[in-house]
């Protein structure tokens, strides 16, 4: 370890973005401004071929949910505007915090995210056809970012002697009373630089995704062994081990995950009543509607601060709160991790290991002593400030993930949120859309107003606003809950070897309520809680 600053940066965000795709352009449709007479006539016709049906070159593909709408169009200053106003101004305010959404959550959401979508196009590129851009992950709750190509392509990722995936040990460092704690069987593996050994790099972009994804080799691990223990050959270990993680997984994200940013029941209801606005042939696609727009929901949850562990929490005894930022610095894509190389840290110090009964609901005791419990912030268009200038990025507008975000949509031709509510109102006609009058409150709704935002509102910040004022930013409002709960059902539906693929199927691995399976029992089965106080399990779940 040496004596760099805490704060430097040095490989960034940046390296999700390298590669601009081949652009194909196709026949023209018409586009739709949100403001501003200036938008080149040339990049409205690119925008305008990029709408038309899709859903037709399947799965490595991006492509439209909504293919008969048009873009909406917007100048980036407009846009930077928008996202300027996005900034939630007092991010230590209890109030915008979600009473019924744990923080663990929010990175339960991005590693979700990182088993369905990538796409590697950087934001300055130009593209005609976004229908053309390639997802670099396969769309299905397979776990990809995990298991890589298996055992085979991937066999770096596993163990020599048992088909287990490998795992990283800490350094030892001290506590806030200057007790060491010892290294610890709880960090990725990683190469002599640093950089960790996973399926998807993004995973090791802030130190909670980096420690989500380790209790999910874990939890396959201990799948293993489970397995072991009821005499499966070894033979076929591995394969019977990681349909039990998918299938659990899979039952997880649909129940514990879904339903709770959506609504209580909505798995249920979908495969009752059938899906309606996510429709695909035989295999499933990647929407662009939702991995440009609905499914960013997540970056309005994220905290400034968190109480990590006994070590960083936001009051004393501590070394210190663990701020987002220190969360990007424990990680090798935005922070200091580079083995071997000078300055940084080798490993990741003993004392940074999360607990997790301060991320998830696991009942602990009142009075439990040097304890806080973290919420996500409430779902609505503010994000945190530190997501306002991202370590790794010049500063400036790029480095404003609200920016990139509204201007994702743009060049990913995005229909507008009242299109999509239009469209879904005549299928549901109960669903009442936003008013202008309803997206124009509070300073970043003015702001919206003042930009024409508020008849014809990028898709992005049309979902986060209807679960402000519809969902008391506890959860998504109607058009939102319906786009993001038909694609994740859709996504399991659509692989052949899902646990949808036997009817009847419910979870068998223990629980605190046999046939179901929470994030909690997934914890609890992986038997590690909080390393750093010796708490495997916990009674009070
Ligand atoms: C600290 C937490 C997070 C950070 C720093 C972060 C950062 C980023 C960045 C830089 C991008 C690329 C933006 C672009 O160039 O278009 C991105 C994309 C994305 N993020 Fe996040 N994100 C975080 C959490 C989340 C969460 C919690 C969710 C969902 C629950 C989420 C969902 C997405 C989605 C769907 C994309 C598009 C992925 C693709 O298709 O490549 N993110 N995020």
């Amino acid at each position: 370890m040496s004596n760099t600053p805490p704060y430097a940066s040095r490989h960034g965000l940046i390296g999700r973005h390298v590669k601009a795709e081949e652009a194909v352009p196709i026949e023209a449709k018409t586009a739709k401004r949100a403001a501003g007479p200036d938008v080149p006539t040339a990049e409205i016709a690119a925008l305008a071929r990029a709408a038309r049906p899709g859903g037709i070159k399947g799965q490595g593909f991006f492509d439209r949910m909504f293919p008969d709408l048009s873009p909406l169009l917007a100048q980036d200053a407009d846009l930077e505007a928008l996202a300027n106003a996005m900034k939630d101004s007092n991010p230590a305010d209890p109030t915008l915090d979600n009473p019924t959404l744990p923080a663990g959550f929010t990175y339960l959401g991005q590693f979700i995210d990182h088993d369905i979508s990538l796409d590697l196009t950087p934001l300055s590129a130009k593209i005609d056809d976004p229908t053309m851009l390639r997802n670099f992950r396969t769309p299905g709750l397979d776990l990809d970012c995990l298991y890589g190509g298996g055992l085979g392509p991937h066999r770096f990722l596993y163990r020599q002697d048992e088909p287990k995936f490998l795992v990283g040990t800490t350094s030892a460092s001290p506590d806030a009373q200057n007790v060491e704690i010892p290294p610890l069987p709880n960090d990725l593996e990683r190469t002599r630089h640093g950089v960790a050994m996973i399926g998807d790099h993004r995973n090791d972009e802030n130190l909670v995704v980096a420690q989500t994804h380790l209790a999910f080799l874990k939890f396959h691990n201990k799948v293993v062994d489970h397995l072991v223990a009821q005499g499966s050959s070894p033979l076929t270990l591995f394969d019977e081990a990681s349909k039990l993680v998918r299938w659990h997984y899979q039952w997880m994200v649909l129940h514990d995950f879904v339903e709770r940013i959506t609504e209580t029941g909505i798995v249920a209801k979908l495969l009752t009543e059938g899906r309606k606005f996510y429709r695909f042939k035989t295999v499933p696609f990647m929407p662009l509607e939702f991995a440009g727009a609905a499914y960013r929901l997540g970056h309005s949850m994220v905290r400034e601060q968190y109480s990590h562990n006994r070590v960083f929490r936001p009051v004393p005894p501590r070394l210190a709160p663990a701020s987002l930022s220190l969360l990007f610095q424990f990680s090798s894509l935005s922070g200091q991790i580079n083995g071997e190389l000078p300055g940084g840290f080798d490993v990741l110090p003993s004392n940074w290991v999360i607990d997790w009964r301060r991320w998830y609901e696991f009942n602990t005791p009142p009075g439990t002593p040097n304890f806080e419990f973290n919420r996500s912030r409430k779902l609505d268009p503010l994000l945190t400030p530190a997501l306002h200038s991202l370590p790794g990025f010049p500063p400036g507008r790029e480095a404003n993930l609200a920016f990139r975000n509204l201007r994702r949509g743009v060049i990913l031709g995005l229909p507008s949120g009242q299109d999509v509510a239009a469209l879904m109102k005549q299928q549901i006609p109960s669903l009442t859309p936003l008013t202008p009058t309803e997206i124009a409150t509070g300073p970043d709704g003015a702001v919206a107003q003042q930009k024409g935002f508020d008849t014809v509102t990028p898709l992005w910040y049309y979902i986060l606003k209807e679960a402000q004022v519809r969902g008391n930013g506890e959860r998504l409002g109607p058009v939102g809950a319906r786009l993001v709960a038909e694609v994740f059902l859709g996504l399991v539906q659509g692989d052949k070897d899902s646990f949808l693929s036997q009817a009847g199927w419910t979870p068998t691995l223990p629980s605190k309520t046999p046939g179901t399976f929470f994030m909690t029992d997934l914890l609890q089965f992986v038997g590690d809680i909080s390393p750093i106080d010796g708490i495997t399990t916990v009674s009070s779940l």
